[in-house]
């Protein structure tokens, strides 16, 4: 009986190893045989990813060049940014697309880092240092699978997410996309994300191709300056930065973001040792790699001669902002990569070896299949579902920090709550950078958000008076005061600071509400920990919210207790900035608040 089970277990077995490999083959006669008919022309084509805004006066170059993917950048402009008219866009420069010669369709990527952040009226997500406080893959992956499906609402295909960069400088302005400063806790949360976005499988109509960024230590640059300089030895940047990337890999990542910054001096945008040694051959990534905006332009000020090292260091595909009225356009990077093939420089096995793995993907999504925009889901964009899972998130990103005299949760039936602060009726603010644009801004910056006054007022009862300022006046009479202040909206290096005080307003704002004699509830909209200890002080309780993003109903469901703060710090919190870098397994730890700190009711 053993004996034939055990047969029955290998046959199934190597069915299944067989059934793979057999997919692989069909997979690889595919892409050689479309391969086989392309010229150089046409290959490096299908490299160049241009930029919507530097090619929207050239359309025709799409078909003429075979284009192989666009991208709408942070600040990249669409005549109409709801879900219909990003749909719109999407069909009119796929269709150029498929007039190419041979009809290959375009990969379409964008960064859809917190929800499909470029839409109006989409649902926007805590930022990832919110879920990182969440510590929750599960919620993760089904908030990358929300996203996904609102992205494919628009027809576009490629996420540029989840960043896995370990933040261990929180000068750094990109800390708040980074999931925290711990690479467990990073590389479980990266893996939930990819699963949701790309789903159980890549040929599936609603998967979008995730884009693992960026590689490799982008989150643990000297000083925390964004694009800098990652100085520590190979061991270290494998132990801390390497774990992100080997497992989302391993859970079928197809893309990976090469970043901005050096390591020990070289730019990662030109080492063949990370890119082809180590990425490609010793963790055997079979995806493609793309560069970042315009990042193979930094290798050198020869364009050409910029080319030359990183695609010979192993890139697959260069994001190329800019058109023809530009510097370093995309019909340099066509012409000049053709001369260095030509010359001899950029060997063809290299260019067919970039071209496979891009063709590769393609037909992984099923493309030729899947490039039609499926309209039911542009009208779930934003949907009241998809709110509630961001409400949700909010709820669980919460960390609180403080609760004197268990001040929290308040009461439904207080008399009067006065809120007040900058960030108290602002969703811009909550939402946090990428935001609708690249550096988003504060106000009314997205449709369809609620605000945590509209949401205190959402939720106390009706005998409760709900009074409002901007500067933390008139809280005198009140039974509590909830101070909302924290960061204005920034993103990448406009948020590098060497000061992580809470600004002027913010400080006069909880100094007068304290001075109201009423108990005061601070809560911080922010992209990182910030400097507190005196606002600390002046305050009954404190909840770290991060940039919980549109859903501010979230916020009251915890200040009021119909959930209880479940978050935990995803960084150790400094005393002052003198500390900074201050991470979890430092010598002489002595943090504010420690990593994974969090109260609760
Ligand atoms: C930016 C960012 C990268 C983003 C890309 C496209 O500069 O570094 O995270 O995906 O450009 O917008």
């Amino acid at each position: 009986m053993k004996f034939t089970l055990l047969m029955i277990v290998m046959l199934i077995a190597s069915s299944f190893v067989y059934s793979q490999k057999t997919n692989e083959d069909a997979l690889n006669k595919k892409v050689n045989e479309l391969l086989a008919k392309m010229t150089l022309e046409e290959k490096i084509g299908q490299m160049t990813q241009v930029d919507l805004d530097a090619i929207k006066k050239t359309p025709k170059d799409i078909a003429k060049y075979a284009i192989g993917s666009l991208l709408c950048g942070g600040d990249t402009e669409v005549p109409d940014i709801t879900a219909k008219g990003w749909a719109d866009t999407y069909e009119k420069y796929q269709n150029i697309a498929l007039k190419s010669r041979l009809a290959i369709p375009i990969l379409w990527g964008i960064d859809a880092v917190h929800g499909h952040n470029n839409v109006d009226g989409a649902t926007i997500f805590p930022h990832n240092i919110g879920l990182g406080a969440t510590r929750n893959p599960q919620l993760v992956e089904k908030i990358a699978a929300i996203t996904a499906k609102e992205i494919k609402g628009t027809g576009i295909q490629w996420d540029f997410a989840p960043c896995v960069a370990v933040a261990l400088n929180e000068r750094w302005g990109r800390t708040y996309e980074s999931f925290g400063e711990d690479p467990e806790l990073v590389k479980n949360l990266g893996v939930a994300y990819v699963k949701g976005m790309q789903t159980k499988d890549l040929s599936n109509k609603n998967a979008v191709l995730a884009s693992v960024k960026h590689f490799i230590g982008d989150g643990g640059t000297t000083n925390g300056i964004d694009q800098g300089n990652t100085e520590i030895d190979e061991a270290a940047l494998r132990k801390i930065h390497l774990p992100g990337y080997i497992e989302t890999i391993k859970a079928g990542a197809k893309n990976i973001m090469i970043t901005f910054n050096s390591w020990n001096g070289e730019k990662v945008h030109g080492h063949k040792y990370l890119i082809t040694d180590l990425l490609k051959g010793e963790l055997g990534f079979k995806g493609f790699v793309v560069s970042d905006w315009a990042g193979i332009d930094q290798l050198d000020k020869d364009y050409k001669t910029a080319i030359e090292k990183s695609i010979n260091a192993g890139m697959d595909m260069a994001m190329i902002p800019f058109g023809p009225d530009r510097a370093n356009n995309y019909l340099q990077f066509i012409t000049y990569l053709i001369e260095l093939v030509n010359e001899g420089k950029v060997s063809m096995n290299r260019i067919d070896d970039a071209v496979q793995r891009i063709l590769k993907v393609k037909f992984e999504m099923n493309l030729w299949e899947n490039y039609k925009v499926d309209r039911k889901l542009t009208k779930e964009v934003g949907s009241a579902e998809h709110r509630e899972v961001a409400r949700d998130a909010v709820r669980q990103s919460l960390v609180l920090l403080k609760n004197d005299n268990n001040i929290l949760p308040l009461s439904k039936q207080l008399k009067r709550i006065h809120v007040t602060g900058k960030s108290a009726d602002d969703i811009g603010n909550q939402c946090g950078g990428w935001t609708i644009i690249w550096q988003s801004k504060s106000g009314n910056v997205i449709s369809g958000g609620t605000t945590v006054l509209q949401a205190v007022k959402n939720t106390v009862s009706k005998g409760t008076k709900v009074t409002s300022s901007l500067d933390g006046t008139g809280a005198e009479g009140a039974d509590v005061c909830l101070v909302v202040v924290g960061e204005t909206p920034y993103a990448e290096m406009f948020g590098d600071r060497e000061d992580l005080s809470l600004a002027k307003e913010d400080v006069e704002a909880i100094e007068k509400a304290s001075a109201s004699g009423v108990p005061v509830v601070v809560l911080l909209i922010s992209g990182r920990p910030m400097i507190v200890e005196n606002e600390l002080r002046k305050s009954n309780a404190f909840i770290a919210a991060w940039l919980p993003g549109t859903e501010g109903q979230g916020i009251a469901d915890v200040l009021f207790g119909d959930f209880k703060p479940t978050g935990k710090l995803p960084h150790s919190w400094p005393k002052n900035m003198k500390q900074i870098p201050i991470n979890i397994g430092d010598a002489n730890y002595d943090p504010l608040f420690p990593f994974g700190f969090g109260l609760t009711y």
